[in-house]
């Protein structure tokens, strides 16, 4: 069943958002920025700016920074009982559950995507992560050593937080993304800087007042909305800071990986991805093909582990091709706030404009668009960012479109002939990326041995788990540094120390 929301409880929202300039939250209180500026908040189904959200720079950046400091230096955070940082934990994550209509409706506005995606990512997606992470933070450990240096000794190894995390999140989930970014650090005894990004900010603000609520002490989470090149820069700059995590783009990864040589501030990188889907013709095709279209063309295409690029077997393409085809005709495309839509617009004008080049580019390099190619047209889609669902023909390994992420609903097609499991990894492997894959058949050893040769973070065999706080998440290659989710993703937020004792 489809969820819905109360349409007072969206009126009511669109009237506070209309009036009331969103604050930052830093030290525990909500300010407007020093400077007075602020950004405009759009909504991608209509193009029409429907909220304010305050611009933090360097200097409000500073003063959150020094916040985090105080509350962890001063021992507030780090130095209180695991157990009652786990209950605020898991009391904000009761809170999320009991106010996710309003974060929801606020995601929708902000970003685009179904109001039931949203939900759902708020509702299941952040509040679990709260959860699962609360547990860790009475269960992390460290081991005993015995050294074989000469002599008697007692030695171990400790866990301790890293200090201050500037975490920087994207627009393509900002709720569950800035959740999942802040709840492993404060299970640690870390305390944080969250910027959003400028395109999405409403929900991390709700976070904020959240945060309030559940009672965690002045200072443990700070949040600064505002630019990129600002606060973010100014984030990643600041000395006080001890580490960075981010996800977003490639670009923008590299750019922190370099600011970072100063002070050599630990940095995790969750950055873009051009995921293979291979599909086998022993394979469950009425499992794999609506897999690998929502793979593509859920929360359009704005996905870091999209599912972009599909091989299909020879002897199944066309029927591959075709159940494909049909998907993309048949999904409902609209506004997030209608019950049938099952695609949302994209982000951004930028975002509308980047994914149509992409498409033109692919059309010029020989691709073919089999179905959508262009910009959805008709009733109530003309004004917002809306793309049709989009699958390419003809592509090949070295165009442009088969290179470069998207991030849009666009899926480029290929296909191979034979059964050469290395030839098969060498098509999935042939990019910059190596974030997830997909692989589909019954042949248990097949998946296996590809799942062995792809070079990837994740893969996933005959349909993924989703996002799960408890799975690793992360990239080889050109997709990023280090691992979310997990005891890596916890262990992320720590220093290991090793104490030895001379007895
Ligand atoms: P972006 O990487 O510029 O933005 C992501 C976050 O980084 C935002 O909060 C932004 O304010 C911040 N940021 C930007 N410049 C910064 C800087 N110099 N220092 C610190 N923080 C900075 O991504 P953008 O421009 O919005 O999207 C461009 C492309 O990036 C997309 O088309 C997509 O390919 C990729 N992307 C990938 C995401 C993923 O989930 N892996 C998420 C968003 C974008
Ligand atoms: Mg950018």
């Amino acid at each position: 069943m489809t969820p819905s929301f109360s349409p007072e409880t969206l009126a009511l929202l669109r009237k506070d958002l209309a009036s009331n300039t969103r604050k930052l939250f830093i030290d525990g209180a909500f300010a407007s920025s020093a400077s007075g500026e602020t950004l405009e908040v759009i909504n991608p189904a209509t193009g029409n700016v429907f909220a304010h959200a305050a611009a933090g720079d360097r200097y409000d950046i500073d003063l959150a920074v020094r916040a985090a400091r105080r509350a962890f230096d001063g021992g507030v955070w780090p130095g209180m009982p695991p157990a009652q940082r786990a209950r605020l934990l898991t009391r904000l994550a009761d809170l999320i559950e009991t106010h996710c209509e309003r974060i929801a409706l606020t995601e929708t506005l902000d970003n685009g995507m179904p109001f039931s995606m949203a939900r759902f990512a708020a509702a299941v997606g952040a509040s679990e992560q709260l959860r699962y992470n609360a547990g860790w933070a009475t269960k992390i450990t460290g081991e005993t050593v015995t050294p074989s240096t000469p002599g008697e000794w007692h030695a171990f190894s400790s866990r301790e937080p890293i200090g201050v995390v500037g975490a920087i999140v994207p627009w393509n989930f900002p709720f569950v993304m800035a959740v999942a970014k802040i709840a492993p650090a404060l299970a640690m005894g870390c305390t944080v800087v969250l910027k959003p990004a400028e395109q999405t900010p409403l929900s991390a603000i709700i976070l904020g007042e959240l945060i309030a609520e559940a009672g965690f002490p002045a200072g443990v989470v700070n949040i600064v909305t505002g630019f990129g090149d600002t606060a973010g820069a100014a984030l990643v700059d600041h000395p006080m800071v001890d580490k960075i995590t981010f996800t977003g783009s490639t670009d923008v990864g590299k750019k922190i990986v370099r600011a970072a040589t100063g002070t050599l501030k630990r940095v995790t990188l969750e950055l873009g991805g051009k995921s293979p889907v291979v599909i086998f013709p022993d394979a469950h095709l009425d499992r794999a093909i609506p897999a690998a279209a929502m793979g593509i063309f859920g929360n359009a295409g704005q996905v870091c582990a999209a599912g972009s690029r599909l091989f299909v077997h020879d002897c199944i393409f066309e029927q591959v091709v075709e159940g494909l085809t049909q998907r993309a005709i048949e999904l409902k495309v609209g506004s997030g706030l209608a019950a049938d839509t099952e695609m949302g617009p994209l982000v951004s004008n930028e975002q509308l404009e980047r994914v149509l080049g992409y498409i033109e580019t692919g059309l010029i390099e020989g691709a073919c668009a089999k179905v959508g190619g262009q910009r959805s047209s008709g009733a109530n889609l003309e004004q917002g960012y809306f793309v049709q669902p989009t699958i390419l023909t003809g592509t090949t390994g070295g165009m442009k479109v088969c290179k470069e992420e998207i991030f849009g609903p666009v899926l480029c097609v290929m296909k191979f002939e034979d059964d050469d499991l290395d030839r098969i990894a060498a098509l999935a492997n042939s990019t910059d990326y190596g974030l997830s894959s997909n692989i589909w058949t019954r042949d248990i050893s097949t998946a296996l041995r590809l799942a062995k040769r792809i070079k990837a973070g994740t893969v996933r065999i005959n349909g993924g788990a989703g996002v799960d706080p408890a799975i690793p998440l992360g990239g080889f290659k050109q997709s990023g540094w280090g691992r979310e989710n997990g005891r890596a993703g916890i262990e992320a937020f720590t220093e290991l120390k090793s104490v030895t004792v001379a007895l």
